[in-house]
């Protein structure tokens, strides 16, 4: 088990690269089920889950050359030769579910494993299993498992109870192959559901609506050869402005693109400090205590609830009360108790954490629970004082590269144990 130990307070300065979009990333490689023919990606972030998801591909018989040094990846799914995605492989990594959607209306007919909750909720997947029935799939449940039949697919009016990001994306690609015209309403609105359209569309996909609430997706027999770029991770760019904003010191964010950041790009700025977008970057200083701002975490263009941990490391320590509402899932104040172990003023009442601001905190010995909880905690113990040490820092991995070495490139005292 690999753990970080920091020691802080730390000033960061220096500049970042960002890696390409987990949450782009994945639909991208499921969409190469779609056709059989290459599917070359560039910007490819050497991800804990970007690694199963590979993993589980090329299970499918998905033909995969990747090279991490030069992030690219070229997949070719035209040996597909199982339809089959197994528990083993779902239940490390929920992202899987993505499967669903391309490989029954490449195959015809798929098993994938139900992905069953995780740290942070319940997260069920009845919408993505909906909007396949109301396209014609005769799905059943059995064993734990999810099995779906379509000779073919065709379009249909979908309307979700609730905007999903996935399930957006999952109905997205299936409705690329299914016969006339599928219409997605309440659909999310993810920069992440975007760069997919692209990607699908550069593969011959014909998709309207992207970015908006309303998606329009016609049918085509086949879809072809393509080549698309992933876009920038647009949480690890406000995780490491809130690493800056706790901190204090000066940092480039390089490839920083503000149309991608929502609401949490005004929310970290009204943190304080300084932002200058400039030379295809955004430059951030901070030289005084942040400011305390409540956010409450909603779909695109609202507040990103994979932020909220990383905000709440911020606002506290911050000058003020700050009160975080995490309103999109049911159990993600993982990281709270941890927080308060190091001093924060922390109370928590339904679906809404009271921070009170302190001018210290103190390191502590501490435990990651869950991908963006594990973000929060880096960002507390860079501004502790003391040496910190997170535990199952795995977890961190699954979805930021390197970032002990991002870190201490910036100056912090960060080294990642091997135990
Ligand atoms: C995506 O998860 C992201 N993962 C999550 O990022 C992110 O937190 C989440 O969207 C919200 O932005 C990927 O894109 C791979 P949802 P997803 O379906 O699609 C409920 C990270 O840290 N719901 O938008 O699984 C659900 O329980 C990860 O990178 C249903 O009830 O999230 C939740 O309360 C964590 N039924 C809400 O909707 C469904 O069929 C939003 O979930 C689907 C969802």
């Amino acid at each position: 088990m690999e753990k970080f130990k920091v020691s802080g307070p730390s000033r960061l300065s220096g500049e970042i690269d960002l890696d390409g979009a987990k949450n782009a990333c994945l639909p991208i490689f499921c969409a190469s089920l779609l056709s059989s023919e290459e599917l070359n990606i560039f910007n490819v972030p050497r991800l804990g889950d970007v690694q199963t998801l590979l993993t589980l591909l090329k299970s499918l018989g998905v033909e995969i050359e990747v090279d991490f040094e030069r992030k690219t990846c070229v997949l070719n799914s035209k040996g597909l030769c199982s339809n089959i995605v197994s528990y083993e492989l779902v239940k490390t990594m929920r992202a899987s579910i993505l499967t669903l959607g391309p490989l029954l209306a490449r195959m015809g007919e798929v098993k994938v494993s139900l992905p069953g909750g995780c740290a942070i909720g319940q997260r069920p997947v009845d919408q993505h299993i909906k909007g396949l029935e109301k396209m014609g799939a005769d799905i059943t449940l059995r064993d734990g498992y999810i099995d779906a039949k379509a000779n073919k697919l065709r379009g249909a009016r979908i309307v979700t109870d609730l905007i999903t990001v996935t399930g957006t994306e999952n109905l997205m690609m299936a409705a690329c192959l299914a016969e006339g015209q599928t219409v997605i309403e309440n659909a999310a609105r993810e920069p992440e559901v975007v760069d997919l359209a692209c990607c699908l569309k550069s593969m011959g996909a014909k998709i309207e609506g992207e970015g908006t609430d309303i998606i329009r997706i016609e049918g085509v027999e086949k879809l072809i050869a393509a080549s698309h770029r992933v876009i920038p991770d647009r949480i690890e760019a406000g995780t490491f402005i809130c690493a800056i904003a706790a901190c204090g010191g000066q940092i480039f964010v390089k490839n920083f693109d503000r149309k991608i950041m929502g609401l949490a790009y005004e929310k970290l700025k009204s943190c304080g400090g300084e932002f200058l977008e400039v030379n295809g970057g955004l430059k951030v200083k901070f030289d005084q205590r942040p400011t305390s701002v409540s956010c409450q975490t909603s779909p695109f263009p609202g507040f990103a609830t994979d932020m909220q941990a990383q905000l709440m490391a911020v606002n506290a320590v911050s000058d003020g009360i700050a009160l975080i509402d995490e309103s999109i899932f049911e159990n993600r104040f993982m990281h709270v108790s941890e927080m308060q172990r190091m001093g924060a003023d922390i109370k928590v009442k339904g679906r809404t954490a009271i921070v009170q601001g302190k001018k210290r905190l103190s390191a502590a010995k501490l435990m990651a629970t869950d991908l963006r909880a594990s973000a929060g905690l880096v960002v507390a113990a860079l501004v502790a004082d003391g040496e910190s040490l997170i535990d199952r820092i795995y977890h961190l991995d699954r979805g930021y590269v390197n970032m002990d070495i991002k870190l201490a490139e910036l100056g912090a005292n960060v080294v990642r144990i091997r135990e």
